[in-house]
């Protein structure tokens, strides 16, 4: 068994990483800074003798003795991370430098949580890893979509010259139960406006698809990426049916048996029109695929948020735009 270190342990991925790799029987180290994750994710473990919480900005230097870094740590949905974007930017940058110093030192291999938004908006569809993607670098989402580039980059940078042992996951959109209420994106969005009888609000026509990966699905392939020998390349993880969010929306209305009606508004700038894994990579390599239907997932989903609503009052959501507390 090994000691892991799980940066952005107390988010919504990285928590359900941290309890599955407890369940291994590894010891876990949890760091955060608790931007946008928070205790509660952990509250269930934090009596586990395997597990210790570190609160720790990445940014500064930290020094551990582990065996293998899964590297989470970075606010993931557009209303966090364009919250302080040069603070995205240093997170991405000075952070990803500071774990890969660490595992220089201590020879652990490191994990990066990349993302699909390295793609940009793509001219190529569906996506697969060498395509060298379409962002717009002056943008309002450059913070995180370039950010996790140069994250890429100094993956790659280390293993050469320095010869550690790297591995990139490019994650594709996840769900699932402990995503913040308040993170902004579709499948929180579309699930809390559900409850609460809100209008569901569309951007543009809702034909836009994306493709959306259950959670549980999503720690397999981090785990298997990581235990995968010696392959250094990046490796697509998603689910690769596509949805136009105007069907999803609809989906939700009648899972949550909800009152709400559509609006349609105007489409953000640089929110790409498709986004589709190809996840052959993975699946060859790894022997991955995800396993979890899109209603299956919404249905552990939607209990999640019906009781943090009903919690709300009590309860200090994660996030700087927490509603109404
Ligand atoms: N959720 C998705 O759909 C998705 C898609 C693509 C990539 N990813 C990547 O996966 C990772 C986890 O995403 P998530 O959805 O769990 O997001 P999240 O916001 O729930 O988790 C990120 C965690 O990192 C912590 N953090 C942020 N900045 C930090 C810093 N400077 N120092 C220490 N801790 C810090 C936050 O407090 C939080 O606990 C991110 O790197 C994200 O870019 C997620």
């Amino acid at each position: 068994m090994a000691v892991i270190l799980v940066t952005g342990g107390a988010g919504f991925i990285g928590s359900h990483l941290v309890e599955y790799l407890l369940e291994q029987g590894h010891e876990v180290l949890s760091l955060d800074n608790y931007f946008t994750g928070c205790k509660a994710n952990l509250r269930h473990l934090q009596e586990h003798a395997r597990l210790e919480l570190i609160r720790h900005d990445i940014v500064s230097p930290i020094m551990l003795e582990v065996e293998q870094i899964y590297h989470l740590a970075c606010p993931a949905s557009p209303v966090h991370y364009q919250y302080n974007p040069v603070k995205t930017i240093k997170t991405n940058v000075m952070g990803t430098l500071n774990m890969l110093g660490l595992a220089k030192r201590v020879k652990a291999r490191i994990l990066l949580a990349s993302t699909s938004e390295v793609y940009g908006d793509p001219l190529m569809h569906p996506q697969k890893e060498d395509y060298w993607g379409n962002v717009n670098c002056l943008g309002l989402r450059s913070c995180y979509d370039e950010g996790k580039r140069v994250a890429e980059t100094l993956m790659m940078d280390y293993h050469r010259q320095n010869g550690v042992d790297i591995r990139i996951a490019r994650i594709f959109n996840t769900y699932g139960p402990r995503m913040a209420l308040n993170d902004g994106r579709v499948i929180s969005n579309f699930i809390v406006q559900a409850l609460t009888g809100q209008d569901i609000t569309v951007y543009g026509e809702g034909r836009q698809t994306r493709s959306f990966c259950y959670v549980s699905d999503l720690v397999e392939g981090l785990v298997r990426l990581m235990n995968c020998p010696d392959f250094h390349e990046p490796v697509n993880l998603g689910n690769p049916e596509e949805y136009p969010i105007v069907d999803l929306a609809r989906k939700i209305i009648a899972l949550t048996h909800s009152p709400s009606r559509l609006v349609f508004g105007p489409l953000p700038p640089d929110d790409p029109a498709q986004r589709q894994p190809d996840i052959s990579r993975a699946r060859n390599l790894l022997q991955w695929q995800p396993t979890v239907p899109l209603e299956e997932g919404l249905k552990n989903t939607i209990p999640y948020f019906m009781k943090i609503l009903g919690e709300l009052k009590r309860t200090v959501v994660a996030g700087p735009f927490a509603p109404g507390l």
